[in-house]
């Protein structure tokens, strides 16, 4: 097989789906997988997979990302965000390929009060989802040699969304003023991993837009501006269990390892705005 087969899991979601968009421009083969192709859950299936293909590098974006949903089926959680990343690890590991594993600002808890770099002590997550997406970071980096990990927040792009939920939203939204972190777009998450990918620069990393941060009542009112929706927002107060109240993440791998960061989380979501066929002026 070419040397730069990649192979993606969770190929059809919001990372996923702008990987497929980014990286075939620029000379990457892909492999991509849904859950009915491969379930990360089926260890036999991602070692033949794995076997089968010897893809260079797996970029795991398979995950129950919906932090809701979680608390609800705390099994399904950990069976898919902790065992599935451990699946591909051993696998990855096996084939010699690298291993990027997809994480988020929710594996820190509701402790913070200031960015967290990647060098902050081991975090401590309250919900689920991030206890689960903790336990696949922890097994990645014990049990594949060459891994990345990637944490980024409040992403949008093609799917189920912040954004979306805007969009399709009527008169009235209800949004949490207490909740602080970073919006970020799938494609400026897509353009940080395809600058690790192939890069010996190993680790874990934050990746989430610049020019924040900003809580969700004021991301909000700015797709308010950037769309021109006639739509009435409501402050409320979240209550910290599904998400952390402060989750803000700082870049600061990316920028010690001289590489670049996200655009600015204004800028990223205007162009997005743009590709959806609005007209935002900022
Ligand atoms: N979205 C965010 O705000 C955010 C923020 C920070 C980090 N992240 C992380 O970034 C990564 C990608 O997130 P995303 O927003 O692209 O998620 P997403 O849109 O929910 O996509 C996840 C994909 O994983 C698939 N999947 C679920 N269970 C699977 C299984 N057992 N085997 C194979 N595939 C399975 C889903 O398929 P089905 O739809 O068919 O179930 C879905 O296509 C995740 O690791 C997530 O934790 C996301």
């Amino acid at each position: 097989m070419s040397k730069n087969w990649i192979w993606i899991t969770g190929a059809d979601g919001h990372v996923g789906s702008a990987l497929k968009k980014l990286l075939p421009g620029n000379g990457y083969h892909l492999l991509c997988t849904n859950q009915t192709d491969v379930d990360v859950t089926h260890a036999a299936d991602v070692q033949l997979y794995a076997d089968m293909n010897r893809p260079v590098a797996i970029i795991n974006c398979a995950a129950l990302s919906n932090p809701a949903l979680c608390e609800q089926n705390p099994e399904q959680a950990y069976n898919v965000n902790a065992l599935g990343a451990r699946n591909l690890a051993v696998a990855a590991n096996r084939v010699g390929a690298c291993l990027i594993q997809m994480s988020t600002d929710d594996v820190f808890g509701n402790q913070g009060t200031t960015p967290y770099n990647e060098f902050d002590p081991m975090p401590v997550p309250n919900s689920i989802y991030g206890k689960s997406k903790l336990a696949g970071e922890r097994y990645v980096s014990y049990l594949c040699a060459r891994h990345i990990i990637i944490r980024s927040s409040w992403v949008y792009g093609t799917g189920s969304d912040f954004v979306d939920t805007f969009l399709r939203a009527g008169d009235e939204l209800k949004v949490a003023n207490n909740e602080i972190a970073v919006p970020t777009s799938a494609k400026e998450l897509a353009k940080v991993i395809l600058s690790l990918l192939g890069s010996s620069n190993y680790g874990t990393y934050h990746a989430v837009c610049t020019g924040g941060p900003v809580t969700r009542y004021e991301y909000a009112e700015m797709l308010k501006k950037l769309t021109g929706k006639d739509i009435h927002l409501v402050p409320v107060l979240g209550d910290g269990s599904e998400r952390p109240s402060y989750s803000v993440l700082d870049n600061m791998m990316l920028r010690i390892s001289g590489m670049e960061e996200p655009k600015d989380w204004k800028e990223a979501l205007s162009e997005f705005l743009t590709e959806c066929g609005f007209h935002p002026t900022l």
